[in-house]
C-alpha cells in the first residue's frame, strides 16, 4: 500500500498548480545578481568553515531554475580536490554546500551546535549530482516568532540564524523586525500624539500580539530608540537576507489602529474588537477599522509606501486582520469586501502586491469560517493575488476541506510548537507524507512548504527533517534517515545514540493530536488536583531512550551537541517523573496518608526538581540567565532594563498581568525551575499537608491566590541568573540516572534512603 503510494508520488509531477496562478507568482524572485549572491553564500561559507571554505568553488547562476523558476543546485568534482557547488540563487547553492557537508562528511548544524569535523581532503562527488525542489517557496517563521524567540536577538544572532535558514533551503523568511518606527512616524503624520502612541504599543516581549490587534500597552511603553535600534537592525537583516536570494515578507496594515485614531477622526468607521484571550479591556479591545472607510487606504498606503522607501520590497506582505478575534459579520459579501480592501491597500502602492495570510483563523474559528465564508474572504482578491500559509498542516491541514483554497496558491506548513515550549515531540509521519499528499490532491494550488513554529531553539531533528522535505521529491524512509541523523549529530556512528533515536522516532515524534503540540506536562503548570497528566506515548519509551542515551555518555561524552541532547532527554524522562510523583501525591492524599503525601511531596520539591534545575544549569542553551541577560542588552537606560527584565520573566510565566494566558509560553531553563516551577509546587504540598492535619478540603481558590503571590515575586525578584553553564553535565546526569532511572535496584535504594532522610 504505502510502496505503491510512493512510486505515484515520485512520478507525478512537480508544477501541478494551474498555469494562471503560476504566472501570477514570476515576479517573486531573487533581486539582487548572481554575483551579489555568489559572494554571500562564499562570505557564508568562511563564517562557517573558515579556511576550508576555499575548498568550495561556489557559483550562483540563475539560468540553472529553468522556466518553472524551481531552485536547483548541482555538485561536481574539480581537480585539486575542490568541489563545486553551482545554484539556481544563493539559498540554492547554501543548499547545496551543505548538502555536501551532511552526504561526503558526515556535518550537521542546528539551533543547539554544530558538528564540523571535516575530513583531511575532502571526499569526490562520484558522479555530478544535480537536485530540484518541488517547491517554489521554503516559508519561515510564524508572526508569533518574533516574540517568543527573536524579541531579545542583536545583529550576531541574526547572522547565524540567517546563515541556518539558507544553508537549510529557506528562501521566503518573514521579515517583521523594525515595522513600530514606521508606524509610529504613519501615525504621528495622521495627527496622533506621542503619548497616545505610547499607550498603543505593548512591551517589546508582546508586540507580536499588538501587532495583530490583541492587546495593547501591556509590556510598554516602547521607546523611541528601542524602535531605532530595530530599524537599523532591520536595514541589516534583509540586506543579508536579500544578499542570499531570498524573497522577504513584510508587513502591511491588517487594519487595527489606535485608539487616538478616534480622537482625530471622530467619524470614522471602525468596530471594538472585545476582549481577547482573559484579557479585560484595560490591556484589549482594540479597535478594527472598517476596511470599506475611506482611511483604511489611507494608513495602509502610507504604511506600505514608508516602509518600501526605507526597506524596499520583495513585493509580498503579510497581514492578519482576524486572528483569534471574529469579524462582526459572516456576510459573504462583507468578508470580501474586507479583504479587497485589504489587498487594494498593498495592491494601490505596489501593483505586484502578493497578500499572504496566516491560515490560523480557519483552525482557530471552524465554527465562523465555513465554506462560504473562507471562500468569501479569498476571493475578495483575484486569484494568484493571495498566498494561504495552511499553518499547521502535519497536523490540520486546511487544504483538504477548501478545495485547496478555492484556487488560492497556499504553503504547506510544519507548526509544530506554540510558545516555543520545551518538550520532546512532534508528528514525523505527518511531516514526511503531507506536502506529497498535498501536491498531488486534485487541482492543488500548493506552492511551497514552510516551517510556522511559535518559538524555536527546540526538537532540532524535526525542523532538520522538515527542511530536508522541502528539497525531496519524495517521502523519506524514516528510519534510515534517523540513523543517519545520529551519527552526523554526534560526529559516528553510536549504537546506543541510534537506538535512542529509533525510539523516540516511534515514541514522542509519533504524536498526531493538537493537543501534544504544546507543553502540559503538570512540572510547567499551576497544580491542582485534577492537572491533565495524558501524553501521547508509552512513558517507559522515554525511559528507555534515557537509559540508552546515559550508555552513549562515555563514548560521545566529548560532542556538544550530544551532551544538549543528554539534557534535553534526561529532561523530558524528569518531567514524566514529576508526573509520576504528582500521581503517588494525590492518590496519598486521596486516602488521606500524611506520611506519604510528605514523603513524596518532600522528593520532589528537596530533590528532584531542584537536580533537575542543577542538570539544566549545565548546558548553554537552557539557562534563564541568557534569557534576562539578552533582554537587559537590548536596554538604553535602567529603567529600561528594568522593564525589559518583567517583559522576558512574564512572558515565559504569568503572560499578562494576571497570568491571563498562564504558563502558555513555559521553558525548562535552568533557574526558572527552581525560583518558579519548584515554589508552586513546594506551596502545593504545603498546602496538602496543612489540609490533611487540619481535616480540611483542599480549596483551589485559595491555593491560587497564594501562589499568585509566589509567581509575582518570581517576576519582581530582581535576582540575577548565570548567564553561562555550571558544573559538569555528565556527573550530574549520572548522579540524577543513579537515583531515580526507574526499575533499577539502586534507584530503589537510592529513593528509599533519600526518603528516610526527610
Ligand atoms: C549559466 O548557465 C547557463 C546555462 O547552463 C550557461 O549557458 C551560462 O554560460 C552560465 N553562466 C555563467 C556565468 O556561467
Ligand atoms: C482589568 O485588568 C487590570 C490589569 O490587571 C486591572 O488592574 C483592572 O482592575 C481590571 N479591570 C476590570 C474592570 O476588571
Ligand atoms: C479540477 O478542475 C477542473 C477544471 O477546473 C474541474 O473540472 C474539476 O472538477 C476539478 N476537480 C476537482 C476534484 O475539484
Ligand atoms: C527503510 O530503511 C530501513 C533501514 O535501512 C530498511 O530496513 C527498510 O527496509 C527501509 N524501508 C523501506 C520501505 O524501504
Ligand atoms: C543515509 O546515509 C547513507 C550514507 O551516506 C546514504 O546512502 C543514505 O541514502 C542515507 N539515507 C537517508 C534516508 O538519508
Ligand atoms: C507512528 O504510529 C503509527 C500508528 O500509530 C504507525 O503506523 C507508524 O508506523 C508510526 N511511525 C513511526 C515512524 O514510528
Ligand atoms: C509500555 O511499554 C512497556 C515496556 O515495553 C510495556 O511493558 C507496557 O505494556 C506498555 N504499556 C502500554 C500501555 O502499552
Ligand atoms: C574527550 O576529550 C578528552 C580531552 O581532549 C580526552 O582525553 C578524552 O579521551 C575524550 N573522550 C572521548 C570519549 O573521546
Ligand atoms: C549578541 O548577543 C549575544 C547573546 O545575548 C551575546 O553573547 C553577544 O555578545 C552579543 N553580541 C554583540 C556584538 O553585542
Amino acid at each position: 500500500m504505502r510502496a505503491a503510494c510512493l512510486l505515484t508520488l515520485v512520478l507525478a509531477p512537480f508544477a501541478v498548480y494551474p498555469a494562471r496562478v503560476f504566472r501570477t507568482l514570476s515576479h517573486l524572485k531573487p533581486q539582487e545578481s548572481d554575483e551579489v549572491q555568489t559572494v554571500a553564500v562564499r562570505d557564508l561559507l568562511v563564517r562557517l568553515l573558515g579556511d576550508r571554505a576555499g575548498s568550495f568553488l561556489v557559483t550562483v547562476n540563475s539560468s540553472l531554475a529553468g522556466n518553472d523558476r524551481l531552485e536547483t543546485y548541482t555538485l561536481s568534482s574539480e581537480p585539486g580536490g575542490k568541489v563545486a557547488v553551482t545554484g539556481s540563487s544563493g539559498v540554492a547553492a547554501a543548499t547545496g554546500s551543505y548538502t555536501y557537508l551532511k552526504t561526503y562528511c558526515g556535518c550537521h548544524i542546528s539551533w543547539s551546535g554544530i558538528q564540523m569535523e571535516l575530513p583531511s581532503v575532502l571526499p569526490p562527488v562520484l558522479s555530478p549530482l544535480t537536485v530540484t525542489t518541488p517547491n517554489r517557496f521554503r516559508y519561515y517563521q510564524n508572526v508569533c516568532t518574533s516574540s517568543y524567540s527573536f524579541v531579545w536577538w542583536n545583529w550576531t544572532r541574526w547572522e547565524k540564524e540567517i546563515d541556518w535558514m539558507a544553508l537549510h533551503g529557506i528562501n521566503m523568511p518573514l521579515a517583521f523586525t523594525g515595522q513600530e518606527a514606521i508606524w509610529y512616524k504613519v501615525y504621528l503624520s495622521l495627527g496622533l500624539s506621542e503619548s497616545e502612541m505610547s499607550d498603543f504599543f505593548t512591551g517589546p516581549a508582546f508586540l507580536a500580539w499588538g501587532r495583530m490587534g490583541n492587546i495593547h500597552t501591556w509590556g510598554g511603553p516602547l521607546s523611541s530608540v528601542w524602535m531605532e535600534k530595530q530599524l537599523s537592525l532591520q536595514l541589516k537583516i534583509l540586506k543579508r537576507m536579500r544578499s542570499l536570494g531570498m524573497i522577504t515578507v513584510l508587513p502591511a496594515f491588517a487594519g487595527h489602529i489606535p485608539q487616538g485614531i478616534l480622537r482625530v477622526y471622530p467619524k470614522v468607521k471602525v468596530t471594538n474588537l472585545g476582549p481577547w484571550s482573559n484579557f479585560n479591556c484595560t490591556y484589549s479591545c482594540s479597535y478594527l477599522l472598517d476596511p470599506e472607510d475611506p482611511l483604511f487606504q489611507k494608513i495602509g498606503g502610507l504604511f506600505v509606501t514608508e516602509m518600501i522607501k526605507l526597506y524596499g520590497t520583495d513585493h509580498i506582505y503579510n497581514a492578519d486582520t482576524f486572528n483569534e478575534m471574529s469579524p462582526t459579520s459572516s456576510d459573504p459579501a462583507y468578508l470580501s469586501a474586507v479583504s479587497g480592501a485589504i489587498f487594494k491597500s498593498m495592491a494601490t502602492v505596489d501593483p505586484g502586491a502578493i497578500w499572504l495570510i496566516q491560515g490560523w483563523l480557519f483552525i482557530n474559528s471552524p465554527l465562523f469560517w465555513q465554506p462560504a465564508q473562507i471562500k468569501a474572504l479569498l476571493h475578495g482578491a483575484p486569484i494568484g493575488r493571495i498566498i494561504v500559509l495552511d499553518l499547521f498542516a502535519e497536523t490540520v491541514p486546511i487544504y483538504l476541506k477548501t478545495e485547496s483554497f478555492y484556487g488560492q496558491p497556499f504553503i504547506w506548513c510544519m507548526l509544530h510548537n506554540f510558545g516555543g515550549n520545551h518538550g520532546l515531540f512532534g508528528n514525523v509521519v505527518g511531516v514526511n507524507w503531507g506536502p506529497f499528499k498535498a501536491l498531488k490532491f486534485p487541482n492543488s494550488t500548493m506552492v511551497g512548504t514552510g516551517l510556522t513554529p511559535e518559538g524555536i531553539e527546540q526538537n532540532d531533528m524535526i525542523y532538520e527533517l522538515m527542511n530536508e522535505i522541502g528539497w525531496s521529491s519524495t517521502p523519506i524512509n524514516l528510519t534510515a534517515w534517523i540513523s543517519n541523523y545520529s551519527d552526523r549529530r554526534y560526529g559516528q556512528n553510536n549504537a546506543d545514540a541510534r537506538a535512542a533515536w529509533q525510539i523516540l522516532l516511534r515514541s514522542v515524534y509519533n504524536c498526531t493530536q493538537i493537543w501534544h503540540h504544546h507543553n502540559h506536562s503538570p512540572l510547567v503548570r499551576r497544580p491542582s488536583l485534577n492537572m491533565n497528566t495524558e501524553i501521547c506515548y508509552n512513558s517507559s519509551d522515554i525511559f528507555e531512550a534515557w537509559r540508552l542515551m546515559h550508555n552513549a555518555s562515555p563514548s560521545l561524552g566529548n560532542s556538544s551537541t550530544f551532551l544538549y541532547d543528554l539534557v534535553d532527554i534526561t529532561r523530558e524522562a524528569l518531567q514524566q517523573l514529576v508526573t509520576d510523583y504528582y500521581f503517588e501525591i494525590k492518590v496519598a492524599y486521596g486516602k488521606g496518608d500524611l506520611q506519604q503525601v510528605m514523603t513524596a511531596g518532600g522528593v520532589l520539591v528537596y530533590d528532584l526538581l531542584l537536580e533537575l534545575d542543577r542538570l539544566l544549569s549545565s548546558q548553554p542553551q537552557f539557562l534563564l540567565g541568557s534569557w534576562l541577560k539578552a533582554a537587559q542588552s537590548m536596554a538604553s537606560t535602567k529603567e529600561e532594563a528594568i522593564l525589559y527584565d518583567m517583559n522576558a520573566r512574564n512572558q515565559i510565566t504569568l503572560w499578562g498581568p494576571n497570568g491571563n494566558i498562564l504558563d502558555y509560553a513555559n521553558k525548562q531553563f535552568g533557574g526558572l525551575i527552581q525560583d518558579y516551577y519548584t515554589e508552586r509546587w513546594g506551596l502545593f504540598v504545603w498546602f496538602l499537608v496543612q489540609n490533611l492535619i487540619k481535616g480540611e478540603h483542599f480549596h483551589q481558590d485559595k491555593f491560587n491566590t497564594a501562589v499568585f503571590v509566589l509567581e509575582q515575586d518570581f517576576i519582581y525578584n530582581g535576582k540575577e541568573y548565570k548567564s553561562s553553564p555550571v558544573g559538569d553535565t555528565l556527573e550530574t546526569e549520572k548522579r540524577i540516572y543513579l537515583k531515580y532511572f526507574p526499575h533499577s535496584g539502586k534507584s530503589r535504594k537510592a529513593k528509599k534512603n533519600l526518603y528516610m532522610k526527610l
